[in-house]
């Protein structure tokens, strides 16, 4: 697996067009097991996590092609309703499969994902849903049995939590089901709109998505679909930090401003400016960013806790002591003792981060934790003095495309070795 190079405090200038995002494609493609006929899905990112899904959807009997950003999947002749243990553990968002393999088959087994390490992720909420919309289900041997002889039965729930993947389950299991589902305190992110968008294209009928009540009426069948995947919100601001830590002025292209609010509205307190022109963002950041008093991770439209890690690096070189609390997810913090290997003095108390700011950081080598671990450590690369080499960088490829070509485009000293 090759590592990442970078030589520190070159400032990035230029545009970079922002890739098609992970956390909406991902739950498309796996939705795209409902489709009795072809999904063709548009600027598609080629990231490790996409690849996995192809080779679920393969081993459940679609037909696949992808070449330039184009992922077309012919699931006509799906076959099967249980998606290999392998495949699900290296991938946690595979149990985004439950709920359309189920819908399409009345049937499904999947065993306990697994995935980056952010603390126990489980899938009580989905599963719950499931039974919910009248599935059976027991556990033995690792693995989890759904079954609906008779086919999914629409149902009113409310999720104990508004989790991404489970509204994404419960909606994709309810477009085939009998009659009508309510989820109330469902989850509100654009990716679960873009979904809704998908469906809906393909013959669905789902209202409400973006908010906290979305309705689905059941129907017969879908049909073959053409979609294009918006940008990846998460990766814009990974480039966004980049910019912040060198000093840049950088111009993001093919994004959506509106869905970027919270992660504009903390770095222009850090200091950093903005201005807007058709589908992109200018981020210019002059001098060295501001500490931050306290910044917490929300549900969206919340600060997504993604963009959590590469915020952090870019407070590690700011003027003063700055607060992250993690509100999503247990264990965020993994990346945190290479960031210290860098001379960051970042102290993790729980959920808490206190980020005491450093004029500079130092090159080292480190090795990537997670998938936003490690594009921390790159913008930390970025903003440090001399020489930083990142290795595991196949978990940052779960996630980002080009995360290299796209930095080297804007003067970043980044290469592969
Ligand atoms: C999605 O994960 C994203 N992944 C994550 O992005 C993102 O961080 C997360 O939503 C929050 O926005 C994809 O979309 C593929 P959740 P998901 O269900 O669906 C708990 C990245 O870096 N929970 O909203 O897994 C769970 O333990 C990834 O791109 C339950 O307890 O997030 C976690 O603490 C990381 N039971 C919290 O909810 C359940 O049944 C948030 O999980 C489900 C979730």
């Amino acid at each position: 697996m090759p590592s990442i190079y970078v030589e520190g405090k070159k400032r990035l200038t230029g545009k970079i067009k922002v890739q098609g995002s992970k956390n909406a494609v991902l739950p498309i493609i796996a939705a795209s097991v409902l489709i009795d006929g072809k999904s063709v899905i548009t600027n598609c990112p080629k990231i490790n996590d996409v690849e996995t899904s192809i080779k679920i959807l393969e081993q459940l009997g679609a037909v696949c092609s992808f070449e330039d950003n184009c992922l077309i999947i012919d699931s006509t002749n799906i076959n099967k309703s249980a998606v290999r243990e392998d495949l699900m553990r290296e991938m946690r968002s595979s149990s985004l499969f439950l709920g359309s393999v189920l819908g399409r088959m009345n049937e499904a087994v999947i065993s306990s994902p697994g995935g980056c390490d952010l603390g126990p992720r489980p899938i009580d909420i989905h599963i719950r849903s499931m039974r919910s919309l009248g599935a059976d289900i027991s556990e033995r041997n690792g693995y989890i049995f759904f079954s609906a002889k008779n086919g999914l039965k629409g149902t009113y729930t409310v999720l104990p939590f508004p989790s991404v993947g489970a509204t994404e389950n419960t909606i994709v299991a309810s477009v085939l089901a009998r009659g009508k589902t309510v989820i109330e305190n469902c989850a509100k992110e654009p990716e679960i709109v873009e979904l809704a968008d998908f469906l809906n294209k393909a013959g669905a009928r789902i209202t409400g998505a973006g908010s906290d009540r979305i309705v689905i009426e059941g129907v017969k069948k879908l049909r073959s679909v053409t979609f294009a995947v918006g940008f990846d919100r998460i990766v814009a601001a990974t480039y966004i930090s980049a910019a912040a830590v060198t000093g840049g002025d950088v111009l993001l292209c093919d994004v959506d401003t509106s869905k970027m609010r919270s992660v504009i509205s903390v770095f222009e307190e850090a200091g950093c400016n903005f201005s807007y022109e058709e589908n992109a963002i200018r981020v210019r950041c002059r001098d060295r960013l501001n500490s931050l008093s306290t910044v917490k991770s929300h549900v969206y439209p919340g600060f997504p806790t993604d963009a959590g890690p590469t915020l952090i690096s870019a407070l590690s070189v700011a003027k003063g002591t700055s607060i992250f609390i993690e509100s999503i997810f247990e264990n965020r913090y993994d990346f945190a003792c290479e960031l210290r290997r860098m001379g960051a003095d970042v102290k993790i108390d729980g959920r808490t981060a206190v980020i005491l700011g450093r004029e500079n950081l130092y090159g080292a080598r480190c090795v990537a934790t997670d998938l936003r671990g490690g594009a921390a450590l790159v913008v930390a690369g970025l903003s440090a003095c001399g020489t930083t080499i990142i290795d595991r960088t196949d978990h940052i490829k779960r996630g980002y495309q080009d995360i290299v070509g796209d930095l080297a485009a804007v003067s970043a000293d980044i290469k592969e070795i």
